[in-house]
């Protein structure tokens, strides 16, 4: 399934972390609905591999190194955007790094880099933005990266729990002092969606792969297509009247949290 060829004409969109994984998902998504994009991340040659994809499809597309750890390079990807492309409609905070690490062996380092990379990282997103956000035309559009994990507790991964729960916060705070400005500004909250990173490192690596697939009740992992279906949906015209919403696109996994899939004898 795929959305019109013109969903996001016109519209000029900043993903950070769109090099790989579910970024690269939403930038392909993005460029097949007629949007014009910068990818930003800190590894120069995947964006250059991931741009030259996007071109390939007879997309507008430029990199920009950055760590959105370092404010002032996000602001220098968001100048780039609105120097290259005349404005900038989208911003989607999507870079973030994990681990696996029980937290009493967790260094405050490794915490701080997490919290660093996926919290701060998005505010900068978010700060950097707004100006060239709240000139859009079409309603700008912040939309950030969540899971389902970040509000169920997440052993293994305190700090990016944390992180994500503290996004959430964030959402919800930016879509009360921004609405006025017509900003729209949503979370996305996939669960484990497949071939990422993510789902690499947190299930198949660390062993509970079949574990998490039997927990969902649609029966298999996402994939980005999945995730990037919906940031097209929120940052179109259709998506207009969504603020302050935490899209869930994880086959089922996350409902009421309180009942395990159960198998009814005889069926
Ligand atoms: C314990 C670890 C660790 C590990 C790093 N650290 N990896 N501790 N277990 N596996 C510690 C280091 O020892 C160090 O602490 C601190 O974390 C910083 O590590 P650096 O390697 O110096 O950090 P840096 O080079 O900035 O790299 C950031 C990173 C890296 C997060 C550590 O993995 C990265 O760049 N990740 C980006 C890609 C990624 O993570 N993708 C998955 C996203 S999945 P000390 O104390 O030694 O100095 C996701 C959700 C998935 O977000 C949802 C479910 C499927
Ligand atoms: P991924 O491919 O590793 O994506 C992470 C991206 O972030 C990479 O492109 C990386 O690029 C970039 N990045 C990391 N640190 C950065 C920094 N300091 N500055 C700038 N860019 C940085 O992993 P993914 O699984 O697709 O995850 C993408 C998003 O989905 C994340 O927000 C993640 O939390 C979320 N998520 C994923 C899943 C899943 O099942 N995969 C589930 C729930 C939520 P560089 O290395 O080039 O910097």
């Amino acid at each position: 399934m795929t959305f019109s060829t013109d969903a996001l004409a016109g519209r000029v969109a900043i993903i950070t972390g769109g090099g790989s994984g579910i970024g690269f998902g939403i930038a392909k998504a993005f460029v097949a609905a007629g949007a014009k994009l910068v990818l930003a991340s800190r590894n120069a040659d995947r964006l250059a591999g991931a741009v030259a994809e996007l071109q390939a499809m007879g997309g507008e597309a430029i990199a920009v190194q950055a760590d959105v750890r370092d404010y002032e390079s996000v602001e220098r990807v968001v100048k780039t955007a609105v120097e290259t492309f005349g404005g900038l409609d989208i911003m989607i905070a999507n870079a973030a790094g994990n681990f696996v690490v029980p937290a009493a062996e967790m260094s405050p380092n490794a915490w701080k880099t997490v919290i660093d990379i996926d919290l701060n990282g998005t505010f900068y997103c978010a700060r950097a933005a707004y100006p060239a956000l709240k000139e859009s035309k079409f309603g700008g559009r912040f939309i950030a990266i969540s899971t389902t994990r970040a509000l169920e507790g997440w052993p293994g991964c305190a700090h990016a729990g944390a992180a994500k729960a503290g996004i959430m916060s964030l959402i919800r705070t930016l879509t009360g002092e921004w609405g006025k400005d017509g900003i729209r500004c949503n979370t996305i909250a996939p669960g484990a969606i497949g071939d990422t990173e993510g789902v690499k490192r947190i299930y198949e690596d660390a062993g509970r792969k079949a574990n998490e697939l039997s927990s969902i009740p649609l029966g298999e992992f996402g994939k980005t297509t999945d995730i990037a279906n919906a940031a097209v949906f929120l940052c179109s015209d259709a998506g207009a009247y969504v603020a302050g919403a935490d899209i869930v696109v994880d086959g089922g996994r996350n409902r009421g949290r309180a009942s395990p899939i159960v198998t009814v004898p005889g069926k």
